[in-house]
């Protein structure tokens, strides 16, 4: 880990355009003007207060225990039911008949799902999971497409008190195997296949892969019917999520459980090839994805509201099921690829949906600026009225493009900026109040307190660059790693006492604004999906040809960073490695093990990594190499010719 090397940035010292907000989009917002300069007076009074938008079976008297950082209990004596929150009070204050998903099938298909629909669901699936005797407590794994019954489970879950594991659909066999048992779920629930680009992608069958070898805690699977899409199912282990549910009642009856009990826990890849199973709260945590939801997003009571994440990462955690749905927001959930059956679709349903606020990634956005602006310019965005940035630095070129292309010149773009380990968005502008400059995520959330460091620990000063740390504990962070607290602590809570530590960089501008430069550790960003270098590399060196290997993330113009590798293979293996095309071989690898995220873009098999005399590898200079710059100093290397010979071979294959 070191700071962000380089010039400073010019955006940093240099005054540039910023987009103040216009009369026509702030009026009618319910955001309160002084809520930055509230919430610095009294920070816990402050989230109290957020906190008390929600419905309590049990009102809370205590707002922060700090007494055994890091571990945080907030509002720790209250008690609720987070799926109450998110379903039966909308319904109950008479808002039954308003929709809550209007749901996109990939072949066309669609659902309307109104808060009464959702409430009959959530109730059928409790009774369901409770019928198969999941009790509050226990973990259910989810590895599931983007369908509605996603949604019911995760809710069921949540309102039976048992702690749900989603595992991203893209994810591997493997990768499902350590989750389950790092999470101790007994039961696991999937789909026959999800529609993808016009194909059905398994996830049954990955299920019964990572499954195979005895060993794992699971002893049901439970399986909805998506695809159309034959599988087997293993005789007194599977079962049919439409067959279990014949007969089961619509009625369930919650009750309260304490804030601090387990929500949910996610996966998520760190600096070392284990991934991190990160957990969650359930009032803390709910409080500020609600808060940050209508903040962020200006949220208001007609809004048509479109995350296009996956709810397998913590964005679809957050604003596709508990953000949205604890504001009692209408929104929209589409199962397919952004490209099928064309470039078309997405826009296609912002116009027929009328979409008011669009979420995205910037490698969606510098996706599209590739393909051409005519694609956008063909349909009528006129609802949108505010655009969102998530996942990854956003470059200004692509912000000023998202806003003249996509929000007609006319929407503000909020850049939010958070983290899996985060829960929810921590530095984000405020579209009602700030002037908006183009790739700044710019301020701290209200209620957040963020200092940006030297190596040293040291506040940087205006105009300087350094590392991003959090100074106060927040309601949504993570309440440890499952079943590593040491884990936790070292990683986060060590470099820096006192203060979290992201593992990304940060610049501050002389107007004191926060512009987000990306990881500085060994974790990549590939299409603002979190990939660990030394993860991949360990499942290199794992397969039967490789002695070594480097992993870098190289920049790349539309994905932000791709994976690159090089590798060196065994002697006893040079004369098998001769008859097969190994880097298509080591890249399905890859993607075997992990998923097809992680699969390099190339692997280059090398004579010898570079490395200094303690036998470190230099990736930086690799990386320089794999963007297709010198190679940089290489004077620290024990053999400074093993470089030249690498920057030779990338560049012949150019
Ligand atoms: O490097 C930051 C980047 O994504 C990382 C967190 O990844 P993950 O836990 O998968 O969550 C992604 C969605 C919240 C961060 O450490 N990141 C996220 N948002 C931004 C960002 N980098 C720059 N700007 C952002 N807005």
């Amino acid at each position: 880990m070191s700071a962000p090397e380089g010039d400073k940035i010019d955006k940093l010292i240099n005054p540039i355009e910023s987009y103040p907000p216009a009369p026509e989009f702030v009026a009618g917002t319910s955001i309160p003007e002084n809520l930055r300069e509230r919430a610095a007076a009294d920070r816990l009074g402050f989230w109290a207060e957020q906190a008390r938008e929600l419905e309590w079976s049990k009102p809370f008297t205590e707002v922060l225990d700090w007494s055994n950082p890091p571990f945080a209990r907030w509002f720790a004596d209250g008690e609720l039911n987070v799926a109450v929150n998110c379903v039966d009070r909308h319904v109950a204050a008479g808002r039954g008949d308003k929709v809550a998903i209007h749901w996109i099938g990939e072949p066309g298909d669609t659902r309307t799902i109104t808060y009464a629909d959702l409430h009959r669901e959530v109730q059928r699936a409790a009774n369901l999971l409770e019928k198969l005797g999941v009790r509050a407590g226990d973990v259910v794994t989810l590895y599931l497409p983007m369908i509605p019954e996603t949604v019911f489970a995760m809710l069921a879950c949540a309102r039976i008190g048992a702690t749900h594991s989603v595992i991203f659909g893209g994810f591997s066999a493997s990768a499902i195997r350590s989750r389950v048992e790092n999470s101790g779920a007994k039961l696991v629930i999937t789909a026959n296949g999800s529609n993808r680009k016009g194909r059905v992608f398994p996830l049954k069958e990955t299920v019964d892969e990572a499954l195979a070898e005895p060993g794992h805690p699971v002893e049901q699977v439970l399986v909805v019917q998506r695809a159309e899409h034959e599988v087997d199912m293993v005789e007194g282990r599977d079962l049919w999520w439409h067959e279990q549910l014949e007969g089961v009642s619509d009625s369930h009856e919650a009750k309260g459980f304490p804030a601090e009990h387990p929500l949910f826990i996610l996966h998520t890849s760190g600096t070392t090839g284990v991934p991190k199973g990160l957990w969650h709260s359930s009032g803390g945590y709910l409080a500020q994805t609600a808060f940050t939801f209508r903040t962020s997003f200006d949220q208001r009571e007609d809004d048509v509201f479109w995350c296009s994440a996956d709810v397998g990462w913590v964005t679809g955690h957050s604003y596709i099921v508990y953000g949205p749905l604890a504001n009692g927001a209408t929104q929209i959930m589409y199962e397919g690829a952004h490209d099928f059956p064309s470039l078309d679709r997405w826009f296609e349903i912002i116009e027929e949906y009328g979409v008011t606020a669009f979420y995205t990634a910037p490698t969606a956005i510098r996706g599209y600026m590739k393909s051409g602006r005519e694609i956008p310019q063909r349909h009528d965005l006129s609802s949108l009225r505010l655009l969102g940035s998530v996942g990854e630095p956003i470059n200004p070129e692509a912000w000023e493009w998202f806003r003249e292309v996509i929000g007609s010149n006319r929407t503000p773009i909020v850049d939010t900026w958070w983290q899996t380990e985060t829960g929810a968005h921590m530095i984000a502008p405020i579209a009602t109040q700030d002037a908006l400059k183009p790739g700044s995520g710019q301020k701290p959330v209200p209620g957040i307190s963020v200092e940006v460091i030297t190596e040293q620990g040291e506040r940087v000063n205006p105009g300087e660059m350094g590392l991003l740390t959090i100074t106060e504990p927040w309601p949504s962070m993570a309440r440890g790693i499952w079943g590593d607290d040491q884990r936790f602590i070292d990683t986060y809570w060590s470099q820096f006492p006192g203060r979290y530590f992201a593992g990304d960089g940060a610049g501050v501008d002389l107007d004191g604004d926060l512009w987000l430069l990306g990881r500085v550790d060994d974790v990549m960003n590939v299409s603002g999906h979190r990939l660990s270098t030394t993860e991949i590399e360990s499942v290199l060196v794992d397969h039967e040809l490789v002695a070594e290997s480097a992993v870098v993330g190289a920049e790349d113009e539309t994905t932000g960073q791709a994976v690159v590798s090089f590798v060196v293979l065994k002697d006893s293996q040079r004369e098998a490695a001769a008859s097969i095309d190994v880097e298509a071989e080591l890249r399905g690898h890859v993607a075997k093990r992990i998923g097809a995220i992680a699969r390099p873009r190339a692997v280059y098999p090398v004579a010898e990594l570079p490395k200094t005399r303690s036998g470190k590898i230099m990736r930086r200079l690799l990386k320089n190499v794999a963007e297709g710059k010198p190679a940089g100093d290489t004077s620290t290397l024990t053999d400074a010719s093993v470089m030249d010979a690498i920057t030779e071979q990338v560049r012949a294959r150019g």
